[in-house]
């Protein structure tokens, strides 16, 4: 416990915006003797003391990347389980994060994930939309390439013209609108890899990539993504 409070004492800047990639269900699932599923249970279960751990470090905004446009590549049993599992936990664990001031928002194309799941989701946004503390943006159903597209189309559909599309007008046509760049993204399961996700807002961002698998992810982990973080100098290209 020492050791954590000396780590938190060195955490001097804060990222404003954490997008976490939450891999390695399947592997935890595998050396447990159990399916795939039930590391996605696992995974998921965690994901809110991971979610009240960095609003405990008060960190403003929070992406996760739920299922992505080509996980539906995956068996269709584990599709399918994967959206029970976050149905089901959604309707757990939003409420409780709701009491936190937690504001919900989704990423992606919802219109093509089922329609309870889509329900779901939309509860959660409507429940706490008047939330003024960390927004909790859930990527489901997301794919960096086709939020590009799908803002190219509106543009288009809106008949912008092409001298007016400049990068603060595109990112306001991005899913992520109002959502600062991402400062910091932390992946878990040993993967080094952006795998599709936030491709336009991670052009700065800091990396921090480690070898526990999301289920046995631990608040000490956090720590060392949040005093990485830290300890980097940022410079955008500058000198
Ligand atoms: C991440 O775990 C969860 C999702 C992609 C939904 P994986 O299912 O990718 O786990 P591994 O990589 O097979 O261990
Ligand atoms: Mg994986």
């Amino acid at each position: 416990m020492k050791a954590i409070a000396s780590t938190k004492k060195q955490i001097i800047h804060l990222p404003v915006h954490v997008a976490i990639v939450p891999d390695g269900n399947g592997r935890w699932a595998e050396q447990h003797g159990l399916s795939r599923l039930a590391g996605h249970r696992a995974g998921v279960k965690i994901m809110r003391s991971m979610i009240e751990y960095l609003n405990d470090y008060q960190i403003k905004y929070v992406t996760l990347y739920g299922f992505s446009t080509e996980n539906w590549n995956r068996p269709e049993d584990e599709v399918k389980g994967l959206f029970r599992v976050l149905e089901e936990r959604i309707g757990k664990d939003v409420p409780k994060l709701h009491k936190k001031g937690v504001k919900v928002r989704h990423l992606g194309r919802l219109e093509e994930l089922p329609t309870w799941l889509q329900k779901s989701i939309k509860n959660a946004e409507e429940l706490t939309k008047n939330n003024t503390g960390m927004t909790l943006s859930l990527a489901f159903n997301y794919g960096g390439h086709v939020e590009i597209i799908d803002a190219v189309r509106r543009i288009i559909a809106e008949g912008i013209p092409s001298e007016k599309i400049d990068e603060k007008l595109f990112s306001s046509y991005l899913y992520t609108a109002g959502l600062p760049d991402v400062d910091l993204l932390i992946r878990t399961g040993d993967e080094l890899r952006l795998s599709n996700f936030l491709i336009w807002q991670t052009a700065y961002s800091e990396y921090y990539f480690t070898q526990s698998l999301w289920p046995d992810i631990t608040k000490e982990d956090i720590d060392k993504a949040l005093l990485a973080y830290s300890q980097r100098e940022r410079r955008f290209g500058a000198l």
